[in-house]
């Protein structure tokens, strides 16, 4: 259906991607094509989908136990990848990031302390932070002609009224910058200077495309006594129905944070997540090559789609993730051009308010989908705005 190169990943036609149960393809009628939700429309990777098979043939489908495999599983893969030793000890299954997340502030934040993210950004950062009893304190990220960065100065400024924490964003969902070493060198430096713990979203880095590199926090110097760091397989490997992340500390004051869990998460860990996770960190990697060779050629072929079809947007290609954020301001404030191409097209974007108030006249689009819905879906959008 889709493999215009054999090496590339294939994708099946709707019809079979619409009986699919997950959010992506239950959320909008049949006629809308669903660019939403971080979910790809490949298949399963062959070593995970096996181990899934097998669990059920055993009738596995009791309750999580990571034990030892969990921290081995990513530690290898952390090694094999960006040469980040991790002690597998130091590793604590959570049911996904947002628990991991939540649960690390509820230890950090004082009712009303301030936490910092930087918008636009994932939209349930926003909702963690108030589920853990804090309060939001926005440093934008800037942009400019190189595109989405960390704005370190007014991080500074941020940092020096004493927040609880910041919750980082790297990769960044829904810019898809990939923070460089100098960048997050000099982010450490200043949670050193006001003690202010990070708390790393890397949920995307096995997301970074050909052409950039991924710094993982805690191989930063002095990152290891400020920064704990959150990671999963579930966005590269599409697993995120089946609930398991990873909390990793590099030093004793963080690994004590997340000794003092409470003690039930370990039980609200998905069994077939466990499974599945360690598969795909440990048998995974050929099938996750052909998926950034894929997903790099989906972002060339968005980025000639645009230009020809809807030169009046603006992006900045991104380094990492499967999401273009896409500036629609030529069209309209607030979630203008998204309404048009999700009434007039039958395209679903997300609505760039919901990544925060700088998200006005912006719309996220997943291109972690065939060449054919991205042909339909900019020549739907296109009309849509003609
Ligand atoms: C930056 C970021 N963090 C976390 C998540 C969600 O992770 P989980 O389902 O493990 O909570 C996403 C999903 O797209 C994401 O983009």
């Amino acid at each position: 259906m889709n493999a215009d190169v054999p090496m590339l990943l294939p994708v099946s036609p709707l019809g079979v991607l619409r009986k699919r149960r997950s959010a992506k393809w239950q959320t909008y009628p049949a006629d809308v094509l669903p660019l939403t939700v971080a979910e790809m429309d490949f298949d399963l990777a062959g070593p995970v989908a096996e181990a899934l098979h097998e669990a059920v043939g055993r009738s596995d489908a009791g309750y999580a136990m990571p034990g030892p495999d969990l921290g081995r599983a990513l530690a290898g893969f952390a090694a094999s990848r960006w040469d980040w030793e991790i002690d597998p000890a130091s590793v604590t299954a959570v049911t996904d990031v947002g628990v991991g997340v939540v649960e690390l502030l509820r230890l950090l934040a004082r009712p009303g302390d301030a936490v910092v993210i930087s918008p636009p950004v994932y939209p349930p950062f926003f909702d963690w932070v108030r589920e853990a009893g804090a309060r939001v304190l926005e440093v934008p990220l800037a942009h400019d002609a190189a595109g989405w960065r960390l704005d370190l100065a007014a991080l500074e400024a941020a940092f020096a009224a004493g927040p609880a924490a910041y919750v980082l964003c790297n990769p960044h969902n829904p810019a898809g910058r990939v923070h460089t070493a100098g960048e997050l060198a000099a982010l450490v430096r200043l949670a050193q200077a006001h003690q202010v713990t990070v708390i790393s979203d890397e949920i995307h880095a096995p997301l970074v495309l050909p052409g950039a590199t991924f710094t993982p926090l805690l191989t930063v110097p002095g990152a290891a006594e400020v920064a704990v760091s959150v990671l999963s397989a579930s966005k590269a490997w599409n697993l995120a129905g089946l609930k398991c992340a990873a909390v990793v500390t590099a030093a004793p004051r963080m690994a004590a944070l997340a000794g003092r869990f409470p003690p039930d998460t370990r039980w609200r860990v998905g069994h077939l997540g466990v499974i599945a996770t360690v598969a795909a960190f440990t048998a995974g990697e050929p099938w996750l090559d052909r998926l950034l060779v894929t997903l790099g050629h989906r972002r060339d072929l968005l980025a000639g789609l645009l230009r020809e079809r809807l030169p009046m947007l603006g992006w900045d290609p991104p380094e990492a993730t499967y999401l273009a954020w896409l500036d629609c301001t030529a069209l309209g404030p607030g979630n203008q051009a998204r309404d048009l191409f999700l009434e007039r097209g039958r395209v679903a974007l997300e609505p760039g308010l919901r990544f925060g108030a700088v998200g006005s006249g912006y719309a996220r689009l997943n291109f972690a989908t065939s060449s054919d819905i991205l042909d339909q879906a900019t020549a739907r959008m296109a009309t849509s705005v003609a």
